[in-house]
């Protein structure tokens, strides 16, 4: 496919709007708050952003770079630069499938949750218990999170199956801005709640006696996660960047919204969590169980928890398109079938995978791959090993197969100005992603207990 027919983004604003559509998802909103209450709050909170500005931005750059400079799907960006790359592809396609196995089983849980909003008032009890009884039944119930699940792939497919610019890119400007506003509006509320402070402290104050090398991989995996970096979506709509859009503004710009969502979506969680009294680490309930209680104890209830998981569910859809995108995008480009048929080929293919993940909560419990239900493994093996490893190596190929003018060219658009910012992502890229990863792991494995 020559590039001159493959559609472009309007505008910057929606490079950026479209890329950090991709990036926030449910990975800020629902997993970040429970995977920093397990960690230690405030000091997770701050390896975090360290992780995020060494680590998950040069990498963001990295597929910025490699998927403009090709102006192709994530398996025809890395054979445009390599042959011997291209494998790298697969691996990006296989991971994207994976983590769209649990995540759109998610994404019909904050379908139904809206449906139960409206359609009977889900915030009527204050009681944690209440709600805590509903969500898990609801969730192994063996029909209905299943069609919730076929209900977020159908929508992620409409969406799709409009186009780059008329799907993806009008989706995502119309809903980037309101995600933002509920938030902030959210947060204050959260906070203004008795108890509130306490749970502010939590989120907030780091207590590094917590922080151990695990969590340092789990909040890389978390910065891959909630970036979306490793495995291709941000390859695939950098592809769909115009040339003149400044990949190193796009990308600071999505890192910090992504970022701040994260950080506000602690903020309307734990001080609601402390007033109602329920443990910081209950773990990936959190959203569902919590919100329900505090939304009881605002006037207009129903429009808050209404609008509350339409949100999250549209942030939830936004990513879901995200990662639907690079299986499309590739099938279409690199078998040459028609785009509609590779949506439907890669919907179907996912409803499949989720339906399996949605029924490892209750009717196929006793499925376990190494103790885990399929869901469990699922989002284990993708955000702890998988996507780490990946954007390993998109930092290795970034940083060793891209040519150095070829690099420092598409991330300064050629202004001699800012070729020392270039040189200092590269380096980031060389030496210091892949060494810390790899020590990383290694301690993992237990190999440098030695140490
Ligand atoms: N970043 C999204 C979230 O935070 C999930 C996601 C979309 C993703 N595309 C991705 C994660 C690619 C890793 C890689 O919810």
């Amino acid at each position: 496919m020559g590039h001159q027919t493959r559609a472009t983004f309007g505008s910057k604003l929606s490079a950026v709007l479209v890329a950090a559509g991709g990036a926030v998802g449910l990975g800020n909103i629902w997993r970040f708050p429970y995977v920093a209450g397990e960690n230690g709050g405030g000091a997770f909170l701050a390896i975090y952003i360290l992780c995020a500005v060494i680590m998950g931005l040069p990498i963001m750059l990295a597929e910025f770079v490699i998927g403009r400079s090709s102006h192709s799907n994530a398996f025809g960006a890395f054979r445009h630069h390599s042959n011997l790359w291209k494998y790298m592809g697969f691996n990006c396609i296989l991971t994207s499938f994976l983590i769209m196995g649990f995540y759109c089983v998610v994404a019909g849980w904050t379908i139904e949750y809206t449906v139960h909003s409206v359609a009977s008032g889900i915030a009527r009890s204050t009681l944690a218990d209440e709600h805590a009884a509903y969500f898990s039944a609801f969730i192994s119930n063996p029909w209905r999170p299943v069609l919730y699940t076929a209900a977020a792939m159908l929508l992620t497919h409409t969406v799709i199956a409009l186009g780059v610019r008329k799907g993806i890119e009008r989706c995502s400007r119309m809903l980037m801005p309101v995600l933002l506003i509920m938030l902030v509006v959210l947060a204050v509320r959260s906070l203004m709640m008795p108890g509130g402070f306490e749970g502010l402290r939590f989120f907030l104050y780091p207590d590094f006696s917590k922080v151990s090398a695990r969590t340092l991989l789990v909040a890389i995996g978390q910065v891959f996660f909630s970036l979306s970096v490793g495995l291709g979506s941000m390859i695939t709509y950098a592809s769909y960047f115009k040339s003149d859009t400044d990949l190193r503004t796009t990308a600071v710009n999505v890192t910090v919204i992504d970022t701040l969502v994260a950080v506000l979506a602690g903020l309307v969680i734990f001080p609601a969590v402390f007033s109602v009294g329920i443990e910081p680490s209950a773990g990936s309930s959190l959203v569902f169980i919590t919100l329900p209680s505090i939304f009881a104890t605002m006037p207009l209830s129903t429009v808050w928890s209404t609008l509350f998981f339409l949100l999250l569910a549209v942030a939830a859809l936004t990513s879901v398109i995200s990662l639907h995108e690079v299986i499309t995008a590739c099938i279409h480009e690199e078998w040459h079938i028609r785009r509609r048929t590779a949506a439907w080929i890669t919907t179907l293919s996912i409803t499949v995978l989720g339906t399996a993940a949605s029924l490892s909560l209750g009717l196929l419990d006793g499925w376990r791959i190494f103790g885990l239900t399929i869901f469990d493994a699922l989002d284990f093996v993708t955000a702890n090993i998988l996507l780490p490893v990946s954007g390993m190596f998109s930092a290795l190929f970034a940083g060793w197969v891209i040519k150095r003018t070829t690099f420092v060219d598409e991330l300064t658009g050629r202004s001699m100005k800012y070729s020392r910012q270039a040189e200092v992502v590269r380096i980031l890229l060389r030496y210091v992603c892949p060494i810390m990863l790899s020590l990383i792991f290694l301690d993992n494995l237990g190999l440098l207990n030695w140490l």
